[in-house]
């Protein structure tokens, strides 16, 4: 391993809105903070999570813009979430946390109507195991374990199979598609969307692919 990853896992042991749970406190079990994430936040504002949050860019933002939210980063990559964690710690960004964990085992963290929104911004597309999207029927049915009612999922990608994948069976499932974009340059002007860039989409713009974007709800009209 890298001195540079070593460096930033030791660092990450230092910020107290970085939360690392091991294996064992999460399998089959739940996690400590299931249900109790308002603690940690001090208030009972709406909690709202980035899925493969990489490097934090869309929870520190919005973190940012809506101080009356709280937001947690989830991803499993230390290396990466160690950006965004100091970017919050340095800042004293106190609506905003990170959580390293694999997110199949979500369910273990959160409760019952302890949710309000979801972003997942550009995950792996996994073009040959569908049960691995995060945007999949699969992943999406462990979302609605803790959402709340009326709960929005907002998916930003740059695959186009992706976007119409999660498109077509959100629709099939008769779940209410609110917002859908196959290219958010050209035919939409909403800032939160055209003016937080992660990572991963300033490299797929920089070299020409649309970026496109779904919104849709997790209960049938
Ligand atoms: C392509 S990167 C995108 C990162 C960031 N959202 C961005 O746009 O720059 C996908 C991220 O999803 C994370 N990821 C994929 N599947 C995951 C899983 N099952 N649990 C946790 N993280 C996952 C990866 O670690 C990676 O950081």
């Amino acid at each position: 391993m890298g001195k540079d990853k070593l460096r930033r896992f030791a660092e990450n042991l230092s910020f107290e809105r970085l939360f690392q749970p091991v294996f064992e406190e999460i399998y089959n079990r739940d996690y400590v903070l299931k249900g109790r994430w308002h603690e940690i936040f001090g208030n009972d504002n709406p909690i709202v999570l980035e899925l493969g949050c990489g490097r934090g860019e869309y929870t520190v933002a919005l973190a940012k813009k809506f101080p009356d939210r709280n937001f947690i980063g989830i991803d499993v990559k230390g290396a990466r979430l160690w950006r965004g964690a100091k970017t919050i710690h340095e800042n004293r960004i106190l609506n905003a946390a990170f959580l390293r964990i694999r997110i199949d085992f979500i369910c273990s963290c959160f409760a019952r109507d302890e949710v309000s929104e979801i972003w997942i911004t550009f995950p792996d597309p996994q073009p040959r195991k569908e049960n691995k999207r995060l945007s999949s029927p699969r992943f999406v049915a462990r979302y609605k374990t803790f959402m709340k009612t009326g709960g929005m999922v907002h998916l930003k990608t740059d695959n186009l199979p992706l976007h119409e994948y999660t498109k077509k069976w959100v629709t099939a499932a008769e779940l209410p598609v609110y917002e859908h974009y196959t290219d958010i340059q050209s035919q939409c002007s909403d800032e939160l969307l055209l003016n937080i860039q992660t990572h991963y989409e300033e490299m797929f713009s920089a070299q020409g692919f649309p970026i496109t974007y779904l919104k849709f709800g997790l209960l049938e009209p």
